[in-house]
């Protein structure tokens, strides 16, 4: 099968469309031909070793370890055979899902445990789409979730264009949430378009300094900074920071320290079922995976190139079936 493969840390030249060997599904996995993929975050950082000092411990001190040498995180396509011991799917059916940071869905195909990061994709729902739900989709729910966010909530959505910020605007819209989306001149009319109910220009305006007050400031990109966090918080309010810099985090902490407000970090977390309301989602309408570009899998470099630039717009979609 053909597979984009990364041997040592560097730019996006680094990687090469290598012919390798197929894989084999164990007992309880899902071998999957992977008709669509994408370049997300966690891709070029590996990619890259960035932060080095995060990268480097976890996938590989010198060079990254054989078992990352193909990256890729979100896939969907569909079965092509299954292990001895699984039952919650057949071949032939359409599937979606995340690899977590196993990697390994830039390829044509990919293994994946039948229980952990991988759900049927409804009818409605097309390739493209669903293999740009997971990293996305996932990050924004479980963080509007801990933030405890529902209908009536004043939410302001920080770096609302990328790929948890677009799922964000959409999810806390879903929730009942009034939400004002933070995002560059040329986005307005995107985030507008997923439902925010007021936008704000980054490059012309500080949207702390407005006197708007929020129950939940979300920072997707971890971009804001410490005062930015505190004046426009609500007393006992929620800064969530999916993305994170000295500055914000140091902000965060004076709030959670003083008691003026809560501060929400860490690491997104899939619970059971996840996938499969994400899924229904999109199939009903109500959230749209946003697809900035598309790329073959022979354009992998410029797909990374892209996601690297922080000026994605929502997901950057790789096809892996040839043409
Ligand atoms: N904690 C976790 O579990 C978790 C989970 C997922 C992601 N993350 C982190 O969250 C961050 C976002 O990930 P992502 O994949 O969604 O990013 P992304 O898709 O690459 O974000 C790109 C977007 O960021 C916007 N942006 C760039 N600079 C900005 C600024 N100064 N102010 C406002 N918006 C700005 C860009 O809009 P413009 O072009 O308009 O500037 C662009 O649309 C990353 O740091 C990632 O590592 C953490």
């Amino acid at each position: 099968m053909k597979a984009a493969v990364f041997r040592k840390y560097g730019p996006p030249d680094v990687l090469t469309i290598e012919d390798v060997e197929k894989p084999a599904p164990g007992d309880d996995e899902v071998l999957v031909r992977v008709h669509a993929t994408t370049v997300c975050t966690p891709d070029w950082r590996f990619r890259s070793a960035k932060p080095f000092f995060f990268i480097r411990p976890m996938i590989g001190l010198r060079r990254p370890a054989k078992k990352f040498n193909i990256l890729g995180l979100e896939f969907a396509g569909q079965v092509e055979q299954v292990g001895a011991k699984v039952s919650r799917f057949a071949v032939g059916d359409r599937v979606f899902g995340s690899t977590g940071f196993k990697m390994g869905a830039h390829a044509q195909y990919v293994c994946v445990p039948e229980y952990r990061g991988l759900a049927k994709t409804p009818d409605a729902v097309t390739d493209e789409q669903a293999a740009a739900i997971p990293f996305g989709g996932i990050s924004a729910l479980h963080f509007l979730r801990r933030a405890k966010v529902a209908a009536g909530q004043k939410v302001l959505i920080y770096g609302a264009s990328g790929s948890v910020g677009t799922y964000a605007v959409q999810l806390a819209k879903h929730f009942g949430a009034h939400v004002t989306a933070v995002c560059s001149t040329a986005n307005l009319d995107l985030v507008r378009s997923l439902g925010a109910d007021y936008a704000i220009d980054y490059t012309k305006e500080d949207f702390s300094s407005d006197g708007r007050i929020y129950d939940v400031v979300f920072d997707a990109v971890g971009k804001t900074h410490a005062r930015q966090s505190v004046r426009p918080l609500k007393r006992g309010g929620f800064y969530v920071l999916v993305g994170a810099n000295l500055s914000a985090i140091l902000g965060g902490i004076w709030l959670k320290l003083s008691g003026a407000g809560r501060l929400i970090g860490g690491m997104a977390r899939a619970l059971p079922g996840d996938l499969d309301l994400l899924g229904r989602l999109v199939a009903a309408g109500k959230v749209s995976p946003v697809i900035g570009r598309r790329f073959a899998l022979d354009e992998i470099a410029e797909a990374h190139r892209y996601a690297e630039s922080g000026h994605k717009r929502g997901n950057a979609v790789v096809i892996t079936e040839e043409k």
